[in-house]
């Protein structure tokens, strides 16, 4: 039996975490701060249980340097549901806005002796215009899109980029910013949604898109599998979530940063029996942003054991990257995930008869590797071997996701430098065998 030490994981998430996190996290379940009860069993109403949020908030706000206070500042919530719960309550969130900021635009325009019915009716004309944009680039934002289109109806979902449309069918290319067709009138689109990493086809944004630098446009990213890997300028949007069982935790929480002016006191959103009245659905109340943030995400029971697990991985970030003048804090880290993805993605080019990386150049993700091994008639046969080879010899969780096969390496913070080495060397070995 393989020792934790021995083994290499590369799996796409959940995924790795720091093995000095998971020593402390097996004391703390039997037995947390010598209080002879569990993690799991506290209170998450306990003081201990405040004390875990305020440290991984803290760690969250000092690693991605997150404003906390006045219109421009952000709240840091902690949900369930994951990411897939995100693609849901982005909607609910930003139709409720939208619709309240149009119905207050209504209520000016007919003047104050307009009726209830008045106003509702000129709504309804009004609501036919909403649009929510989508840049498709890979299978989560394309989930997250059909949500959606599930939610409120395929005519107010603005598909403002397929990236498929530019390459043969298949996910691996972001065209140009000026190849997206986003909802001219900005005032009608409730949101700009794209997903910053695609976990499944290997896509990252190489930065924020251009085109949504002071667009106008309310900007909702998904960060699922690339949070805390690279330095994120977090003013630049108006909400950012991420599922933690990739970079920052354990499945169980979803943390959701999502700026003031979103929430109330400064926002509102539209009523409940509003939305009804306009055949818009009314989300669950464990989604509700506002509600979340005004309970400072104790709404409902919160596993206060997965808020614990990554505030000792900020921690563990927190310390290994010290602050220095004038660089954001996660800079070191992001210098890591590009040495490792850099060393991945060399012996793949050096090797291009042998293998094959399955995006473009220009968007290959760093998190997220993935590559076909042999030429197509024998791929089947190449990559039944390459991810044996890579069994014997430890290196886990190399295979591609079952939607689009191959293989992909996924290189996580928790990814040792050491374990790419090894993979490496195995690609190395396996290349030159052929
Ligand atoms: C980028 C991205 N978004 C969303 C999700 C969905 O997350 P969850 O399974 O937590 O719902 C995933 C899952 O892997 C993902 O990688």
């Amino acid at each position: 039996m393989p020792s934790r030490a021995e083994v290499s994981y590369f799996g796409a998430g959940p995924a790795p975490l720091p093995t000095p996190v998971l020593e402390e996290a097996s004391k703390v379940l039997l037995n947390y701060k010598n209080g002879g009860i569990g993690i799991t069993e506290i209170s998450h109403r306990s003081a201990d249980a405040t004390a875990i949020l305020e440290n991984t908030i803290s760690g969250l706000r000092q690693l991605l340097d997150i404003p906390a206070e006045g219109p421009d500042g952000y709240q840091i919530l902690f949900l369930q549901g994951g990411g897939s719960g995100e693609f849901s309550a982005s909607v609910y969130h930003m139709v409720g806005l939208w619709v309240e900021k149009r119905r207050k635009q209504v209520v000016e325009q007919l003047g104050d002796s307009a009726s209830e019915e008045q106003v509702l009716e000129k709504l309804k004309e009004e609501v036919k215009k909403m649009k929510i944009d989508y840049l498709v680039t890979g299978s989560w934002s394309l989930k997250a899109s059909q949500e959606a289109a599930r939610l409120v109806g395929s005519e107010h979902v603005n598909v403002a980029l397929d990236a498929r449309k530019a390459n043969a069918g298949k996910f691996g290319v972001i065209p140009e910013d000026k190849d997206w067709s986003l909802t001219q009138n900005k005032d009608d689109s409730a949101m700009v949604y794209f997903c910053d990493n695609e976990t499944v086809d290997g896509v990252e944004f190489p930065a924020f898109p251009s085109s949504l630098e002071n667009g106008g446009y309310p900007v909702v990213a998904d960060m699922s599998s690339n949070f805390l890997s690279r330095a994120v300028d977090v003013r630049k949007y108006d909400a950012i979530f991420g599922g933690a069982q990739k970079n920052v935790g354990t499945a169980g929480i979803t943390i959701a940063i999502v700026k003031n002016t979103l929430l109330p006191p400064h926002a509102e959103l539209a009523k409940s029996d509003l939305l009804r009245k306009l055949g818009l659905p009314v989300g669950p109340v464990v989604l509700d942003w506002p509600t979340i943030a005004k309970n400072n995400s104790l709404y409902n029971t919160l596993p206060i054991f997965d808020v614990w697990i990554a505030g000792k991985v900020m921690d563990g970030l927190l310390k290994k990257h010290p602050a220095q003048a004038s660089m954001p804090r996660i800079q070191g880290q992001q210098d890591e995930s590009e040495k490792k993805a850099a060393s991945i993605y060399g012996v793949l080019d050096k090797y291009p008869e042998v293998y094959t990386v399955v995006p473009d150049k220009s968007v290959r993700s760093r998190m997220n590797i993935c590559f076909r091994v042999g030429k197509e008639d024998e791929r089947d046969a190449k990559e039944k071997a390459f991810i044996a080879g890579a069994s014997e010899r430890l290196l886990q969780g190399v295979k591609g996701h079952r939607s689009v096969g191959g293989c992909r390496v996924s290189n996580y913070n928790a990814v040792s430098l050491e374990s790419v080495e090894k993979l490496v060397r195995y690609m190395e070995e396996f290349a030159q065998s052929k």
